[in-house]
């Protein structure tokens, strides 16, 4: 009994500061997760309300674009908090994101997620490429500005960290919402290696709210 508890202690401290060692320069949370709402105010976070997992600032993941808010029509009570801002980038053909503290070799899901949300008035939403790294992933064409664009892949981490640009093509002005990353086990999605990525169930267009 008193062995038992004693082992808990341990156990429970060596935790601690395994979780203390990953937060220093780490940019993923305690699941080996990242979660960015785009266009969030440097170091705060938003709560997504059907997982509960916590999204951070864009702030520490690039260094260009503009943050705005969607416009108020489109802010609706039930659309997830991670809608409500977005980055665009009016500067520069290619502007990325860069994802980093991962394992080289290991295998992840990318999503990147843009509504509209007539977020800079003009009525008109844009159509960009979005890659990863250099390479083509998707074509972001934003048809209605309440509907999210959402682009999913999977890859190999070929180093230690991702990037995920969006590229101007002349069709409006590029803008993201949000971008996950999760880790995944090696064994499943086989077709996703060291050579190839995976752009899977790609081009969804689903209402904002009733995307996980
Ligand atoms: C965000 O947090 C970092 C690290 O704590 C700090 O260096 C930086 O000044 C903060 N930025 C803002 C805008 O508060
Ligand atoms: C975009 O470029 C223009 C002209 O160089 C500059 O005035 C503006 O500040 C830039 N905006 C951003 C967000 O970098
Ligand atoms: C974008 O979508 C619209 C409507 O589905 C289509 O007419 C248009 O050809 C698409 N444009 C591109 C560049 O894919
Ligand atoms: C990756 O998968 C493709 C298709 O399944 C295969 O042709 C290729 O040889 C694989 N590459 C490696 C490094 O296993």
């Amino acid at each position: 009994m008193n062995l038992r508890k004693m082992l808990d202690g341990c156990s429970c401290v060596l935790l601690v500061l395994g979780i203390a060692i990953a937060g220093v320069n780490s940019q993923l949370d305690s699941l080996s997760f990242i979660s960015i709402d785009c266009g969030l105010p440097p170091n705060s976070t938003s709560i997504d309300v059907d997982t509960k997992l916590t999204y951070v600032s864009d702030d520490q993941f690039i260094d260009t674009g503009v943050n705005y808010r969607i416009a108020s029509t489109y802010a609706t009570n039930t659309l997830g908090k991670q809608y409500l801002t977005v980055r665009s980038f009016p500067n520069g053909t290619r502007n990325c994101y860069t994802l980093k503290s991962l394992a080289a070799g290991s295998k992840y899901l990318v999503r990147a997620v843009s509504m509209y949300g007539n977020y800079d008035n003009l009525n008109k939403p844009p159509i960009f490429d979005i890659h990863l790294g250099v390479n083509y992933w998707d074509t972001a064409n934003i048809t209605s500005a309440d509907a999210a664009y959402v682009s999913e892949i999977i890859t190999v981490a070929s180093s230690s960290y991702l990037q995920v640009c969006l590229i101007n093509k002349d069709l409006g002005t590029p803008f993201i919402s949000l971008i996950d990353l999760r880790p995944l086990e090696k064994s499943i999605y086989q077709d996703a290696n060291s050579t190839q990525s995976l752009v899977s169930f790609g081009r969804l267009n689903l209402g904002g709210s009733n995307v996980r």
